[in-house]
């Protein structure tokens, strides 16, 4: 039986490997970490992250071939291929700080590897990783390897949250990095033979290891950068008359260019396309590439210009001052069908105008008081660095307070502001929203979900974003 252990149950290791595990019966799989309290969570009723359809897979194996566990060094002895899937976020200190990808817990991994190692293994990379980190990688896994080989794959994950179940089960393709020496291929042909279970073969794409290592960084760069190009438009439709989604349509059905990712917002978030870019930008810059560190830059810069934007909007809106006046905000997660709130858009606006002093009432379906508390409270970058995981401090902050449903969220509101496309937010009974509101009574949308001219008719002053006014 071959045995595979990922190191880092969080949204990637526990959702790829429980599809590993349900579409590979006769492997067994283990998920590590050293959260404790993480690994509690996959193994009760309530799994630590929401993602729609992966209860259903955890709950068909676990137990069987699907195994979590903080006994890491046992499941890593034991393994013939280590998938390495911690958290790879941005530097906050020294050199590269604000855009640099900080390796501690990748490196750390990969020192405790080589220490418990006792065969011979595959070390897959599946965080995304600066590119040429298998370099680094193997050097500190050889450092003293007591005569074991090892051979570093590079298989960077494309999941979306949200939809991870689904884009693991039909992934548009999978990407394996190797060496190319025979004990790289064989590598190579050993992870292939475990997507080649569900994955036909022609989707299953091998490279050298730099290719799948930037491949990663590049997808997500050329992804962010679609969207921060249709945002831009937004901007010009407001000052226009333009209707953003009638441009994105028209854009979009041009074949070459295609209709997906043209979704104008107040910007987007996660975990990965500024961290990923800002690893770009970093790697491009000690190339002595400044150009093209400048261009991908820019699609950064547009993202927090969208936000600012939105924010501006409805500070100037409400009489060029929100001091004092309830807004109501719906939505905190970084898009539908997720509780993470990793780098949300959700977070800059709230600070925006808690910055102006509005006294904010927010609520989202799948976000807890004490996360939302505690984001507002952080400082950028820290999100992903345990030591800052502290939770708020009690009674945190007076300007927000934190509600069970969207009408307690609205009552007695100046504003409503949109900032997650939740498909509740759409069906919302708003004529019911309007009357318990202060008057005027506006709307801002984040997500362009509502229908603008119902809202309309009933009395609110409604801004979309990349509509006409
Ligand atoms: P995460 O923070 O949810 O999970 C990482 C886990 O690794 C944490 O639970 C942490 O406790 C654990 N960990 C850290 N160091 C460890 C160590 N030395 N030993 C054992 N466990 C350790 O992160 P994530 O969202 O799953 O992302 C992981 C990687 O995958 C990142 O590089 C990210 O860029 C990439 N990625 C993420 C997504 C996504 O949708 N979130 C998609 C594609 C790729
Ligand atoms: C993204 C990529 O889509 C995945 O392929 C990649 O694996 C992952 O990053 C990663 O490396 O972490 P994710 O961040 O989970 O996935 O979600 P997306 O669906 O890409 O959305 C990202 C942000 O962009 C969200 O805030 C979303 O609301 C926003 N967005 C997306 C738009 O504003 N408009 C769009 O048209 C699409």
């Amino acid at each position: 039986m071959v045995k595979i252990c990922c190191i880092g149950a969080g949204y990637v290791g526990g959702p790829t490997m429980a599809v590993i595990a349900v579409k590979c019966p006769e492997i067994e799989v283990a998920v590590v970490d050293i959260s404790v309290s993480r690994i509690q969570a996959w193994n009760s009723e309530v799994l630590p992250i929401y993602e729609p359809g992966l209860d259903e897979v955890v709950k068909q194996c676990r137990g069987k071939n699907l195994f979590f566990s903080t006994d890491v060094e046992r499941h890593v002895a034991e393994a013939d291929i280590v998938f390495v899937s911690v958290n790879t976020p941005t530097k906050t200190r020294g050199l590269g700080a604000g855009k640099a990808a900080d390796l501690t817990y990748w490196e750390s991994a990969a020192r405790m590897i080589a220490d418990v190692s006792k065969s011979d293994k595959i070390v897959v990379e599946k965080s995304t990783v600066p590119v040429k980190t298998a370099e680094a990688i193997e050097r500190i896994l050889t450092h003293n390897s007591k005569g074991i080989k090892y051979q570093i794959l590079s298989n960077p994950e494309f999941l979306a949250e949200g939809t991870a179940i689904l884009d693991l089960f039909n992934p548009d393709r999978v990407l394996i990095g190797g060496r190319e020496t025979s004990d790289g291929q064989k590598a190579v042909e050993a992870l292939k033979s475990v997507y080649a279970h569900w994955v036909p073969e022609d989707k299953i794409l091998c490279t050298n290891l730099w290719s799948a290592e930037l491949s990663k960084l590049a997808a997500n760069a050329f992804l962010a950068q679609r969207i921060s190009s249709v945002n831009a438009m937004s901007a010009l439709c407001e000052a226009t008359g333009a209707d953003v989604a009638q441009v994105a349509h028209a854009v979009g059905t041009d074949s070459r260019i295609g209709p997906k990712f043209l979704t104008a917002s107040v910007g987007f978030g996660g975990s990965c396309f500024q961290k990923d870019i800002l690893n770009l930008v970093y790697i491009c810059e000690c190339n002595g590439l400044v150009e093209v560190a400048g261009y991908w830059k820019q699609v950064i810069k547009v993202n927090d210009y969208q936000k600012s934007r939105f924010v501006n909007r409805v500070v100037s809106s409400m009489f060029n001052t929100v001091a004092g006046k309830k807004v109501a905000i719906l939505g905190f997660a970084f898009k539908k069908d997720t509780g993470d709130t990793r780098e949300t858009a959700a977070i800059d606006v709230c600070k925006g105008l808690i910055g102006d002093k509005a006294h904010l009432r927010i609520y989202d379906p799948q976000v807890s008081e004490e996360q939302i508390q505690r984001d507002l409270a952080m400082d950028k970058f820290e999100w992903d660095h345990p030591a800052h995981l502290q939770p708020a401090a009690a009674g945190a902050d007076k300007q927000v307070s934190v509600v069970g449903d969207a009408y307690e969220a609205a009552k007695g509101a100046h504003a409503v502001c949109v900032l997650t496309e939740w498909g509740e937010f759409k069906g919302l009974d708003y004529r019911r929203i309007y009357e318990g509101m202060q008057k005027p009574a506006f709307v801002f949308d984040g997500r362009n979900v509502v229908d603008v001219e119902k809202l309309r008719e009933i009395g609110f002053i409604v801004y979309s974003i990349g509509k006409p006014l």
